[in-house]
């Protein structure tokens, strides 16, 4: 569902991707660990074109992301292209990023109609706070609003960066929950986070990443219990 081939990214003289190749089969769950700085994020933001990258491709479904070939040359997709093909891809960030001024429902409904939008604020346990503004949430809840916002546009994958690093630790286990629960249904997500409980559990495949590369990947027992590279051990000794 999702290729990612031998993508190169810098800002300015730092190269923060250094060819990084990575493939995710329909319904499979990837978790991505890694410690900071080591280029989780801008990975997965150059998988909706947040970022371009600078060498090698993406593709969703089969379908290249930010750019048309023509004539044996990429061309880059125009705006309105680039938002169409966004709706393939849900995007939860860690700070929820909703609209502040907007209900949970109209937060939702920003991607869908107001019929879906309830099912998808039910779909998260957020029904009968359909008339909430985020300020009169919890941090969860917010997290939770937000999940349903990037379900709605029906997506073929779903992205989380950090999902509950922003919460109390009070407020975690409710989002996990949800996450667990599309992970269950099928949903192909990549999730960075730092839950190695959860990785462990929901995980079908560990990447570790540092230092702008795929250091090493494979089941959570391979990646956790017996990792093959010292980077590994010595981020797994840090927050195990
Ligand atoms: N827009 C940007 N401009 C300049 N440097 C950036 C930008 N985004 C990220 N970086 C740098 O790229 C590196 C990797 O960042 P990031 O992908 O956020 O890592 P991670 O999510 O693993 O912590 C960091 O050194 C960060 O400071
Ligand atoms: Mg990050």
């Amino acid at each position: 569902m999702i290729e990612i081939l031998g993508v190169h990214k810098s800002f300015g003289s730092l190269e923060v991707l250094r060819g990084v190749s990575l493939e995710v089969a329909a319904g499979e769950v990837v978790v991505v660990l890694g410690p900071s700085g080591s280029g989780k994020s801008t990975l997965l933001r150059t998988i909706n074109h947040l970022e371009k990258v600078d060498r090698g491709f993406i593709t969703i479904d089969g379908r290249l992301i930010g750019y048309r070939k023509r004539g044996g040359k990429l061309h880059e997709l125009k705006e309105r292209e680039i938002l169409k093909q966004r709706k393939d891809i849900g995007f939860v960030f860690q700070n929820f990023n909703l609209f502040p001024h907007l209900t949970a429902l109209e937060n939702v409904a920003e991607a869908a109609d107001l019929a879906s939008a309830r099912q998808f604020l039910d779909r998260v346990g957020l029904g009968d706070r359909a008339g909430s503004y985020p300020r009169q949430l919890s941090g969860g809840q917010q997290q939770r609003v937000a999940i349903a916002r990037a379900l709605a546009t029906q997506p073929k994958v779903v992205l989380f960066d950090e999902p509950t690093s922003a919460l109390d630790p009070e407020l975690v286990g409710e989002v996990l929950d949800v996450l667990r629960d599309l992970a269950r249904s099928g949903t192909t997500m990549v999730v960075v986070t730092h839950e190695i409980g959860f990785a462990r559990e929901v995980a079908d495949r560990i990447v570790f990443m540092d230092q702008g590369v795929i250091v090493e990947q494979g089941t959570p027992a391979e990646v956790l219990d017996n990792p093959a590279h010292d980077r590994t051990r010595a981020f797994l000794s840090k927050v195990l």
